[in-house]
């Protein structure tokens, strides 16, 4: 199988590139080496084969798509962005790239495609009440942020609600601009899988860390921007109280998923797309990151801080039943040990 990786270059791409070519599989990637993304030198595996061009550019995806028997679409603007400024970037980069994407593929008649969607696209997960009904809430105020009062709440007994896990057909309720693009990628993937009869997978992605995560840019993951801090002597800065709850999935294990779903596309219904949520199945909160990586580090404890951002969701955590099952996919690594080996590796610049 030849597998086009666009974003092959990137934190997950690139583990990608690196798991399809442990299997034998032809591999391009067609990667803009970004220098706000990641650095500028990031060098792809012996036998890849690598195309420098933008995912809007049509030209660019007509010769990376030629001979390709399924694309793994990893190019994207990543992370909760600055402020609105950024939404332009996002729209662009995120919803035109991926428009371009299905027509280029419409074009060449590739059938098949593995889309990397996120968690985000939930907004805030799912809670149950005191009764055990479940409850999916609205927005935080930022007037309950600020007064610390961080874990949504009953509107009607004003206790909080109890976190649960969400899964693919709960409704989808995207809270900021990233978190909307990742929708319309999903949506795009939809419309060509009907147009054309192709098949697509649609990957939300928990949150992913590895050793390669870029760092030190406003769109790095919490776990990256904890071992900067870490390796610069200071404390962790964890916002809110910490108890906020996450799903940490190491990057070879969304690799695998990536390259299962690419394997099982050919057993779905011609037309479709079809969601699976990518998580490791345990729960964690951010105060636990932070705790872990500065024992690992042997760094400072972590500071509490209270601050909160605008747009985050408190608890979001997500049942991987449905990839198990049917993508017959298994995460391998374990939060402990994936967390020893990112905490001993040498951070990756954003820029060289
Ligand atoms: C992350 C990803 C997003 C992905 C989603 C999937 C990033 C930047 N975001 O969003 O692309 O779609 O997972 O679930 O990779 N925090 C601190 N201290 C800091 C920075 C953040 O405590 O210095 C807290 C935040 O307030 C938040 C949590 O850490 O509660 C996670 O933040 P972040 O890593 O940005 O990830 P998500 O918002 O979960």
């Amino acid at each position: 199988m030849r597998i086009l990786v666009t974003g092959g270059a990137g934190f997950i791409g690139g583990e990608i590139v690196r798991g399809a070519l442990a299997r034998g599989e032809a591999v391009r990637v067609l990667d803009s080496w970004r220098t706000d993304v990641h650095a500028a030198s990031a060098a792809l595996p012996d036998g890849a084969e690598g195309l420098r061009g933008d995912v809007r550019d049509a030209d660019a995806l007509d010769r990376a798509l030629e001979g390709v028997d399924v694309v793994c679409h990893q190019a994207a603007k990543v992370g909760l962005g600055v402020d609105l400024q950024d939404s332009p970037d996002y729209a662009s980069s995120n919803v035109v790239g991926t428009a371009e994407l299905i027509a280029a593929m419409a074009r060449a008649r590739v059938g098949r495609l593995v889309i990397a969607s996120s968690m985000v696209v939930y907004g805030e997960g799912a809670y149950r009440d005191a009764a055990g009904a479940r409850r999916r809430p609205a927005p935080r105020t930022e007037a309950d942020l600020a007064a610390g009062r961080f874990d949504p709440r009953d509107p009607a007994s004003g206790h909080p609600l109890v976190p649960d896990l969400v899964d693919e057909d709960d409704a989808l309720d995207p809270r900021n601009v990233y978190a909307l693009t990742k929708l319309a990628q999903e949506h795009l993937a939809g419309a060509w899988a009907r147009a054309t009869g192709g098949r697509a997978a649609l990957l939300r992605y928990h949150n992913v860390y590895g050793q390669r995560m870029p760092r030190d840019t406003p769109y790095a993951g919490v776990a990256a921007i904890f071992r900067s801090s870490l390796a610069a002597g200071e404390a962790p800065r964890v916002f809110e109280d910490g108890a906020q709850r996450r799903d940490f999935v190491h990057v070879t294990d969304v690799a695998s998923a990536n390259l299962a779903a690419a394997d099982r596309l050919a057993a779905l219904p011609d037309g479709s797309a079809r969601a699976y949520n990518i998580g490791s199945g345990a729960v964690t909160t951010v105060g636990q990151i932070a705790a872990g990586l500065a024992r690992a580090m042997r760094g400072p404890d972590p500071i509490v801080t209270g601050e909160y951002r605008l747009g985050d969701v408190r608890h979001i955590t997500a049942s991987s039943a449905r990839a198990r099952a049917e993508l017959a996919w298994t995460p391998r690594i374990p939060l402990e040990t994936g967390l020893a080996e990112f905490a001993a590796a040498q951070p990756a610049g954003a820029n060289p």
